[in-house]
């Protein structure tokens, strides 16, 4: 008797942290569903007002008219009266997540209102989004509605394929004493992206490649991002491909990438680890096929050198000096080049080519991968 009402407590206790867990669970997506509520129409005529919160005379103009117009405009706005929900003035700028039921059409709106009854008075070109035809009938849309992230995170990036359980050897590039610098590291991938921007070239941990999934080309891995699991201790993190390697699958450098997932040291010990990785996208902004920008500007004179990427010390010395001794009479300073990252060629030694250039030959253009702007 005793023990069947123990274990009918504890039932209710399981199933109890089960309901809850549930309701957590949903709770982190749904900050507040309502089912039911009423939703009006109102004329904000943001396109005639061009998305002017004080010209439109809402409640939330004293809070959010000086927003950028991107902000304003990111959404159709809401004023907002429901009782599931923030209150004004501190639901000005939220964003509703508005569903018709009836034909399952939604849209994400701003408050930037007030309203006195209902729980929505949307404006009519959200309205006329979601009305099954029967909104404008009756003067008004049963609809649920619940709180949403107006900026929601990107979704994690696609992965791509992979390999599991590989050697991960580590290597010193240094990119932490250099300034993420590619060819102070001498990496091959110089010529690739040794001129990217330091806010990407620091984005990631540094590693080398030489897994079975990319390549064989330094086209095919430079600048690419993977995603490295330590199988051990499952630290995981996100690292860019900045050079070949020749044994295992991965060099990851030191400091930005092998120690930061040998969280027990026991990588350091054993001179490498065992990783799974697979190919991420490296989520950057700017157009990683576009031709890199090389050289900003040489200011005529012959003294002054502008800020060239990449192009190392002594390369640029004896340009110089080539420039300063009138030998280089073609060496046209005053415009830009661009290097074409495909004009590298697929050997595993784009770097070294920019050394090849030679200083003393006359046509400055006839290094491979240098283009001259017209
Ligand atoms: C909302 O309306 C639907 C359809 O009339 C009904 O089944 C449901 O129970 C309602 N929900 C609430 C929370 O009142
Ligand atoms: C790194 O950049 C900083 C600031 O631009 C500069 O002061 C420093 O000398 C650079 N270090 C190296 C090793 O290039």
């Amino acid at each position: 008797m005793g023990r069947s009402v123990v274990n009918i407590m504890f039932s209710i206790v399981l199933l109890g942290s089960v309901v809850g867990s549930m309701a957590k669970a949903k709770g982190t997506t749904r900050v507040y569903l309502t089912e039911n509520a009423t939703a009006y129409w109102t004329y904000y005529y943001t396109d005639l007002y061009d998305w002017d919160m004080k010209k439109a005379g809402v409640a939330c103009a004293s809070r959010d008219a000086a927003k950028p117009f991107e902000w304003r405009s990111k959404y159709y706005w809401t004023a907002f009266c429901g009782s599931g929900g923030p209150s004004y003035p501190a639901s000005c700028g939220q964003c509703l997540k508005v569903t018709n039921p009836t034909n399952e059409a939604s849209l994400v709106v701003r408050i930037v209102d007030t309203c006195g009854s209902g729980s929505t008075d949307l404006d009519e070109p959200a309205f006329d989004m979601i009305d099954d035809g029967s909104g404008k009938k009756l003067g008004h849309l049963t609809v649920n509605y619940e709180v949403v992230d107006c900026d929601p995170p990107p979704p994690p990036p696609p992965a791509g394929p992979g390999e599991t359980d590989v050697i991960a050897y580590w290597s010193d590039y240094g990119p932490l004493k250099n300034n993420w610098s590619y060819s102070a590291a001498h990496v091959a991938c110089a010529g690739y992206d040794g001129g990217k921007p330091l806010e990407w070239r620091q984005r990631y941990g540094w590693t080398g490649y030489c897994g079975k999934v990319l390549g064989p080309s330094l086209r095919d891995i430079c600048g690419r991002c993977l995603k490295v699991t330590n199988t051990l201790t499952k630290d995981e993190e996100i690292v860019r491909i900045v050079d070949s390697c020749g044994a295992g699958a991965l060099e990851l450098d030191l400091n930005t990438a092998f120690k930061p997932i040998d969280s027990d040291g026991k990588g350091y010990a054993a001179g490498h680890l065992t990783v799974d990785y697979q190919v991420v996208d490296c989520d950057d902004d700017d157009d990683v096929d576009s031709p890199l920008r090389l050289y900003s500007q040489l200011i005529t004179g012959g003294t002054t050198v502008g800020l060239l990427y990449f192009i190392h010390f002594e390369f640029l010395q004896s340009l110089v000096h080539q420039f300063n001794t009138n030998q280089g009479k073609s060496l046209q300073f005053k415009e830009s080049f661009i290097v074409g990252k495909r004009a590298c060629a697929a050997t595993l030694s784009a770097y070294p080519k920019v050394d090849s250039w030679d200083s003393q030959g006359i046509d400055c253009c006839s290094w491979v991968g240098v283009y001259k702007l017209s």
